[in-house]
Protein backbone atom coordinates (compact mmCIF):
# COMPACT_ATOMS: atom_id res chain seq x y z
CA UNK A 1 0.00 0.00 0.00
CA UNK A 2 2.36 2.43 1.29
CA UNK A 3 4.88 1.29 -1.91
CA UNK A 4 2.23 2.33 -4.41
CA UNK A 5 1.21 5.38 -2.38
CA UNK A 6 4.40 6.52 -3.02
CA UNK A 7 4.70 5.47 -6.63
CA UNK A 8 1.54 7.42 -7.64
CA UNK A 9 2.24 10.18 -4.98
CA UNK A 10 -1.49 9.38 -3.33
CA UNK A 11 -1.35 11.29 -0.08
CA UNK A 12 -2.64 9.15 3.49
CA UNK A 13 -4.72 10.80 6.10
CA UNK A 14 -4.74 8.76 9.47
CA UNK A 15 -6.80 8.53 12.43
CA UNK A 16 -3.98 8.16 15.37
CA UNK A 17 -4.06 5.18 17.67
CA UNK A 18 -5.52 6.36 20.79
CA UNK A 19 -6.09 4.52 23.83
CA UNK A 20 -9.63 4.02 25.15
CA UNK A 21 -10.83 6.08 22.80
CA UNK A 22 -10.29 4.67 18.93
CA UNK A 23 -11.77 0.68 19.72
CA UNK A 24 -13.36 -0.25 17.10
CA UNK A 25 -17.09 1.22 17.57
CA UNK A 26 -15.07 4.41 17.26
CA UNK A 27 -13.64 3.05 13.97
CA UNK A 28 -16.87 1.86 12.74
CA UNK A 29 -18.10 5.25 13.51
CA UNK A 30 -15.24 7.24 11.68
CA UNK A 31 -15.42 4.46 8.55
CA UNK A 32 -19.12 5.78 8.08
CA UNK A 33 -17.62 9.67 7.51
CA UNK A 34 -14.30 8.39 5.10
CA UNK A 35 -13.68 5.71 3.17
CA UNK A 36 -10.43 6.16 2.64
CA UNK A 37 -8.92 7.13 6.10
CA UNK A 38 -6.32 4.55 7.57
CA UNK A 39 -7.54 3.83 11.05
CA UNK A 40 -5.54 2.36 13.95
CA UNK A 41 -6.91 0.74 16.95
CA UNK A 42 -5.53 1.24 20.37
CA UNK A 43 -1.99 0.05 20.94
CA UNK A 44 -2.94 -3.53 21.97
CA UNK A 45 -0.07 -5.01 24.03
CA UNK A 46 2.03 -8.52 22.56
CA UNK A 47 1.99 -9.61 25.43
CA UNK A 48 -2.20 -9.52 26.51
CA UNK A 49 -2.12 -10.87 22.62
CA UNK A 50 -0.44 -14.22 23.45
CA UNK A 51 -2.17 -14.48 27.31
CA UNK A 52 -4.96 -12.29 27.26
CA UNK A 53 -8.65 -12.53 25.59
CA UNK A 54 -7.81 -12.06 22.32
CA UNK A 55 -10.72 -12.22 20.34
CA UNK A 56 -11.68 -9.38 22.41
CA UNK A 57 -8.58 -7.43 21.79
CA UNK A 58 -8.66 -8.32 18.20
CA UNK A 59 -12.02 -8.76 16.57
CA UNK A 60 -13.69 -5.75 14.87
CA UNK A 61 -15.88 -4.92 11.69
CA UNK A 62 -15.12 -5.87 8.20
CA UNK A 63 -16.33 -2.68 7.40
CA UNK A 64 -13.38 -0.81 9.11
CA UNK A 65 -10.69 -1.71 6.44
CA UNK A 66 -8.73 -0.27 5.97
CA UNK A 67 -7.17 -0.66 9.71
CA UNK A 68 -3.82 -0.98 11.38
CA UNK A 69 -3.25 -2.78 14.50
CA UNK A 70 -0.59 -1.01 16.35
CA UNK A 71 1.65 -3.45 18.86
CA UNK A 72 3.14 -1.99 22.25
CA UNK A 73 6.37 -4.59 23.17
CA UNK A 74 10.14 -4.90 23.03
CA UNK A 75 10.82 -8.51 22.67
CA UNK A 76 11.15 -10.23 19.15
CA UNK A 77 9.71 -13.17 19.97
CA UNK A 78 6.30 -11.70 21.47
CA UNK A 79 5.86 -9.28 19.12
CA UNK A 80 6.18 -12.13 16.26
CA UNK A 81 3.88 -14.51 18.14
CA UNK A 82 1.41 -11.75 18.82
CA UNK A 83 1.66 -10.94 14.94
CA UNK A 84 1.31 -14.81 13.90
CA UNK A 85 -1.82 -14.76 16.49
CA UNK A 86 -3.28 -11.52 14.57
CA UNK A 87 -2.93 -12.27 11.14
CA UNK A 88 -5.88 -14.53 11.13
CA UNK A 89 -8.04 -11.31 12.27
CA UNK A 90 -6.79 -9.61 8.71
CA UNK A 91 -5.38 -6.15 9.50
CA UNK A 92 -3.87 -4.02 6.77
CA UNK A 93 -0.81 -2.94 8.54
CA UNK A 94 0.90 -3.69 11.70
CA UNK A 95 2.48 -0.79 13.68
CA UNK A 96 4.89 -0.86 16.47
CA UNK A 97 4.61 1.81 19.23
CA UNK A 98 7.83 3.85 19.92
CA UNK A 99 6.35 6.80 20.91
CA UNK A 100 4.11 6.52 24.16
CA UNK A 101 5.22 7.52 27.22
CA UNK A 102 3.57 6.33 30.02
CA UNK A 103 5.11 4.73 33.43
CA UNK A 104 3.29 1.03 32.75
CA UNK A 105 4.72 1.29 29.22
CA UNK A 106 8.06 2.39 30.40
CA UNK A 107 8.32 -0.36 32.95
CA UNK A 108 7.35 -2.70 29.87
CA UNK A 109 10.61 -0.98 28.52
CA UNK A 110 8.85 0.28 25.13
CA UNK A 111 7.23 2.74 23.85
CA UNK A 112 8.81 6.00 23.60
CA UNK A 113 12.22 4.60 25.54
CA UNK A 114 12.75 2.91 22.82
CA UNK A 115 14.00 5.90 21.26
CA UNK A 116 17.12 5.54 22.93
CA UNK A 117 17.70 2.15 21.04
CA UNK A 118 17.16 2.32 17.27
CA UNK A 119 19.62 -0.74 16.57
CA UNK A 120 17.22 -2.55 19.17
CA UNK A 121 14.07 -1.24 17.35
CA UNK A 122 15.88 -1.74 13.88
CA UNK A 123 16.14 -5.80 15.07
CA UNK A 124 12.08 -5.47 16.38
CA UNK A 125 11.35 -4.68 12.80
CA UNK A 126 13.17 -7.14 10.93
CA UNK A 127 11.80 -9.33 12.76
CA UNK A 128 8.74 -8.62 12.83
CA UNK A 129 8.79 -7.97 9.05
CA UNK A 130 9.90 -11.61 8.61
CA UNK A 131 6.28 -13.01 9.72
CA UNK A 132 3.96 -10.12 8.63
CA UNK A 133 2.22 -11.05 5.88
CA UNK A 134 1.11 -6.96 5.72
CA UNK A 135 3.44 -3.69 6.01
CA UNK A 136 5.01 -3.06 9.23
CA UNK A 137 5.27 0.92 10.34
CA UNK A 138 6.77 2.20 12.94
CA UNK A 139 5.31 5.34 14.81
CA UNK A 140 7.83 7.30 16.65
CA UNK A 141 9.15 10.67 18.38
CA UNK A 142 11.58 13.03 17.10
CA UNK A 143 13.27 12.21 20.04
CA UNK A 144 13.13 11.77 24.26
CA UNK A 145 14.19 13.64 27.34
CA UNK A 146 18.05 15.43 26.59
CA UNK A 147 18.13 14.21 22.94
CA UNK A 148 18.66 16.08 20.57
CA UNK A 149 16.02 15.67 17.89
CA UNK A 150 18.29 16.78 15.06
CA UNK A 151 21.02 14.62 15.25
CA UNK A 152 19.14 11.33 16.64
CA UNK A 153 16.02 11.51 14.63
CA UNK A 154 18.00 10.84 11.04
CA UNK A 155 19.94 8.01 12.49
CA UNK A 156 16.98 6.54 14.16
CA UNK A 157 14.88 6.60 10.75
CA UNK A 158 17.97 5.21 8.80
CA UNK A 159 18.09 1.94 11.10
CA UNK A 160 13.80 1.21 10.47
CA UNK A 161 14.70 2.58 6.45
CA UNK A 162 17.51 -0.36 6.42
CA UNK A 163 15.53 -2.49 8.61
CA UNK A 164 12.59 -2.03 6.07
CA UNK A 165 9.95 -0.12 7.84
CA UNK A 166 7.11 -0.13 4.99
CA UNK A 167 6.02 3.54 6.61
CA UNK A 168 7.27 5.86 9.26
CA UNK A 169 4.68 8.31 11.22
CA UNK A 170 6.20 10.92 13.15
CA UNK A 171 5.05 12.65 16.18
CA UNK A 172 6.82 15.87 15.55
CA UNK A 173 7.29 16.82 19.57
CA UNK A 174 9.71 15.26 21.84
CA UNK A 175 8.47 13.12 24.80
CA UNK A 176 9.91 13.92 28.03
CA UNK A 177 9.77 10.80 29.93
CA UNK A 178 10.76 12.00 33.45
CA UNK A 179 8.00 14.68 35.14
CA UNK A 180 5.65 15.16 32.40
CA UNK A 181 1.95 13.07 32.27
CA UNK A 182 0.99 11.22 28.91
CA UNK A 183 -1.55 14.21 28.53
CA UNK A 184 1.31 16.65 29.28
CA UNK A 185 3.09 14.55 26.63
CA UNK A 186 1.31 15.58 23.99
CA UNK A 187 0.87 18.79 24.90
CA UNK A 188 4.10 21.27 26.54
CA UNK A 189 7.61 19.12 24.25
CA UNK A 190 7.06 21.88 21.34
CA UNK A 191 6.56 20.78 17.77
CA UNK A 192 9.17 20.46 15.35
CA UNK A 193 7.38 20.38 12.17
CA UNK A 194 10.43 21.93 10.41
CA UNK A 195 12.10 19.12 11.38
CA UNK A 196 9.79 16.37 10.11
CA UNK A 197 9.56 18.17 6.63
CA UNK A 198 13.41 17.82 6.58
CA UNK A 199 13.01 14.23 7.48
CA UNK A 200 10.86 13.50 3.99
CA UNK A 201 12.98 15.91 2.02
CA UNK A 202 15.98 13.77 2.92
CA UNK A 203 14.48 10.79 2.54
CA UNK A 204 12.49 10.83 -0.79
CA UNK A 205 11.58 6.90 -1.68
CA UNK A 206 10.36 6.38 2.33
CA UNK A 207 7.24 6.79 3.28
CA UNK A 208 7.31 9.59 6.21
CA UNK A 209 4.08 10.77 7.59
CA UNK A 210 3.59 13.62 10.22
CA UNK A 211 1.49 13.60 13.22
CA UNK A 212 0.68 16.41 16.33
CA UNK A 213 -1.38 19.07 16.84
CA UNK A 214 -2.59 19.39 13.71
CA UNK A 215 -6.69 20.92 14.16
CA UNK A 216 -8.14 20.29 10.86
CA UNK A 217 -8.07 20.05 7.14
CA UNK A 218 -6.46 23.19 5.78
CA UNK A 219 -3.45 22.25 8.12
CA UNK A 220 -3.38 18.77 7.13
CA UNK A 221 -3.08 19.58 3.55
CA UNK A 222 -0.30 21.84 4.05
CA UNK A 223 1.49 19.33 5.61
CA UNK A 224 0.69 17.14 2.89
CA UNK A 225 2.51 19.57 0.30
CA UNK A 226 5.43 17.86 2.14
CA UNK A 227 4.96 15.46 3.28
CA UNK A 228 3.26 11.72 2.10
CA UNK A 229 0.67 11.27 4.63
CA UNK A 230 -0.67 13.35 7.75
CA UNK A 231 -2.02 11.41 10.97
CA UNK A 232 -5.14 13.60 13.15
CA UNK A 233 -5.48 12.14 16.50
CA UNK A 234 -7.06 14.65 18.91
CA UNK A 235 -8.95 16.92 16.28
CA UNK A 236 -10.07 13.55 14.53
CA UNK A 237 -11.82 12.20 17.46
CA UNK A 238 -13.21 15.56 18.91
CA UNK A 239 -14.68 16.70 16.01
CA UNK A 240 -15.35 13.16 13.78
CA UNK A 241 -17.35 15.43 11.33
CA UNK A 242 -13.95 16.87 9.65
CA UNK A 243 -13.44 13.49 8.57
CA UNK A 244 -16.44 13.69 5.76
CA UNK A 245 -13.78 16.16 3.95
CA UNK A 246 -10.75 13.57 3.85
CA UNK A 247 -11.96 11.97 0.73
CA UNK A 248 -11.76 14.79 -1.14
CA UNK A 249 -8.80 16.35 0.29
CA UNK A 250 -7.12 13.06 -1.13
CA UNK A 251 -8.60 12.90 -4.13
CA UNK A 252 -9.19 17.07 -5.47
CA UNK A 253 -7.52 18.49 -2.47
CA UNK A 254 -10.45 20.31 -1.99
CA UNK A 255 -10.87 20.82 1.74
CA UNK A 256 -14.11 21.99 3.53
CA UNK A 257 -13.66 22.46 7.20
CA UNK A 258 -17.45 22.70 7.96
CA UNK A 259 -19.39 19.03 8.85
CA UNK A 260 -19.98 18.63 4.78
CA UNK A 261 -23.34 19.62 3.77
CA UNK A 262 -23.02 16.45 1.51
CA UNK A 263 -23.14 13.69 4.99
CA UNK A 264 -26.13 12.39 5.13
CA UNK A 265 -27.08 12.78 8.56
CA UNK A 266 -30.10 10.41 8.89
CA UNK A 267 -28.29 7.87 7.12
CA UNK A 268 -25.93 7.67 9.47
CA UNK A 269 -28.12 7.70 12.42
CA UNK A 270 -30.19 4.88 10.81
CA UNK A 271 -26.51 3.02 10.24
CA UNK A 272 -25.32 3.70 13.83
CA UNK A 273 -28.80 2.64 15.46
CA UNK A 274 -28.00 -0.73 13.40
CA UNK A 275 -24.80 -1.15 14.34
CA UNK A 276 -25.89 -0.46 18.00
CA UNK A 277 -28.53 -3.18 18.13
CA UNK A 278 -26.19 -5.39 16.82
CA UNK A 279 -23.49 -4.93 19.74
CA UNK A 280 -26.51 -4.67 22.73
CA UNK A 281 -27.38 -8.16 21.54
CA UNK A 282 -23.75 -9.22 21.68
CA UNK A 283 -23.70 -8.11 25.43
CA UNK A 284 -22.29 -4.51 24.72
CA UNK A 285 -23.95 -1.15 25.99
CA UNK A 286 -25.43 1.40 23.88
CA UNK A 287 -22.77 3.38 25.63
CA UNK A 288 -20.09 2.04 24.13
CA UNK A 289 -21.09 3.11 20.48
CA UNK A 290 -22.77 6.33 21.55
CA UNK A 291 -19.29 7.99 23.47
CA UNK A 292 -17.45 8.13 20.63
CA UNK A 293 -20.65 10.08 18.84
CA UNK A 294 -20.78 12.75 21.15
CA UNK A 295 -18.65 15.47 18.89
CA UNK A 296 -20.32 15.10 15.72
CA UNK A 297 -22.69 18.39 15.25
CA UNK A 298 -19.99 20.85 15.97
CA UNK A 299 -21.25 23.82 14.79
CA UNK A 300 -24.79 22.94 14.43
CA UNK A 301 -28.13 24.35 16.71
CA UNK A 302 -28.62 21.52 18.70
CA UNK A 303 -25.10 20.49 19.28
CA UNK A 304 -25.47 20.83 22.72
CA UNK A 305 -28.79 19.11 23.42
CA UNK A 306 -27.39 16.01 21.56
CA UNK A 307 -24.42 15.60 23.49
CA UNK A 308 -26.26 15.99 26.81
CA UNK A 309 -28.79 13.15 25.96
CA UNK A 310 -25.75 10.84 24.61
CA UNK A 311 -24.27 11.41 28.37
CA UNK A 312 -26.87 11.10 30.10
CA UNK A 313 -29.76 9.01 28.41
CA UNK A 314 -27.15 6.79 26.73
CA UNK A 315 -25.32 5.78 29.25
CA UNK A 316 -28.72 4.39 31.84
CA UNK A 317 -28.50 0.44 32.09
CA UNK A 318 -31.18 -0.75 29.31
CA UNK A 319 -30.36 2.27 27.22
CA UNK A 320 -31.60 1.54 23.82
CA UNK A 321 -31.03 2.58 20.61
CA UNK A 322 -33.84 4.99 20.27
CA UNK A 323 -31.82 7.11 22.42
CA UNK A 324 -29.76 7.69 19.51
CA UNK A 325 -33.32 8.84 17.30
CA UNK A 326 -33.80 11.31 19.96
CA UNK A 327 -30.28 12.60 19.75
CA UNK A 328 -30.48 13.18 16.75
CA UNK A 329 -34.00 14.66 16.67
CA UNK A 330 -32.45 17.64 18.86
CA UNK A 331 -30.34 19.08 16.02
CA UNK A 332 -31.28 20.95 13.56
CA UNK A 333 -29.43 19.54 10.32
CA UNK A 334 -31.19 21.44 7.68
CA UNK A 335 -30.51 24.56 9.08
CA UNK A 336 -27.19 23.69 10.29
CA UNK A 337 -26.60 21.90 6.66
CA UNK A 338 -27.57 25.60 5.23
CA UNK A 339 -25.93 27.88 7.53
CA UNK A 340 -22.85 26.22 7.24
CA UNK A 341 -23.03 25.66 3.49
CA UNK A 342 -23.49 29.76 3.16
C1 LIG B 1 -6.48 9.46 24.56
C2 LIG B 1 -5.21 9.23 23.78
C3 LIG B 1 -4.67 7.96 23.72
C4 LIG B 1 -3.50 7.72 22.96
N1 LIG B 1 -3.04 6.44 22.82
C5 LIG B 1 -2.01 6.19 21.96
C6 LIG B 1 -1.65 4.85 21.61
O1 LIG B 1 -2.27 3.88 22.03
N2 LIG B 1 -0.59 4.68 20.76
C7 LIG B 1 0.09 5.73 20.22
O2 LIG B 1 1.04 5.54 19.46
N3 LIG B 1 -0.23 7.01 20.53
C8 LIG B 1 -1.29 7.24 21.35
N4 LIG B 1 -1.70 8.54 21.57
C9 LIG B 1 -0.99 9.62 20.86
C10 LIG B 1 -1.68 9.91 19.51
O3 LIG B 1 -1.61 8.80 18.65
C11 LIG B 1 -1.01 11.11 18.84
O4 LIG B 1 0.33 10.79 18.57
C12 LIG B 1 -1.06 12.36 19.70
O5 LIG B 1 -2.34 12.56 20.26
C13 LIG B 1 -0.66 13.61 18.88
O6 LIG B 1 -1.54 13.78 17.79
P1 LIG B 1 -2.75 14.86 17.84
O7 LIG B 1 -2.13 16.16 18.25
O8 LIG B 1 -3.30 14.88 16.44
O9 LIG B 1 -3.74 14.38 18.86
C14 LIG B 1 -2.85 8.79 22.31
C15 LIG B 1 -3.41 10.07 22.39
C16 LIG B 1 -4.59 10.30 23.09
C17 LIG B 1 -5.18 11.69 23.12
Amino acid sequence: MYAEALKDGRKIFAVAPMIDWTDRHCRFLHRQLSKQALLYTEMVVADAIIHGPRERLLSYSPEEHPVVLQLGGSDAGKLTEAIRIASEYGYDEINLNVGCPSDRVQSGTFGACLMRDGVHVASLVEAMKKVSPVPVTVKCRIGIDDQEPAEVLPEFLSRMIGAGADAIWIHARKAWLQGLSPKENREIPPLDYALVHRMKRENPHVFIGINGGIGDLTQAREHLAVMDGVMLGRAAYQNAGLLAGVDDLLGSGAVDERCRPEIDWLALRDTMMEYATGVIASGGRLHHVTRHMVGLFQGYVGARRFRQILSTDATRPGAGVDVIAAAFAAVDIEGGVKRLAS
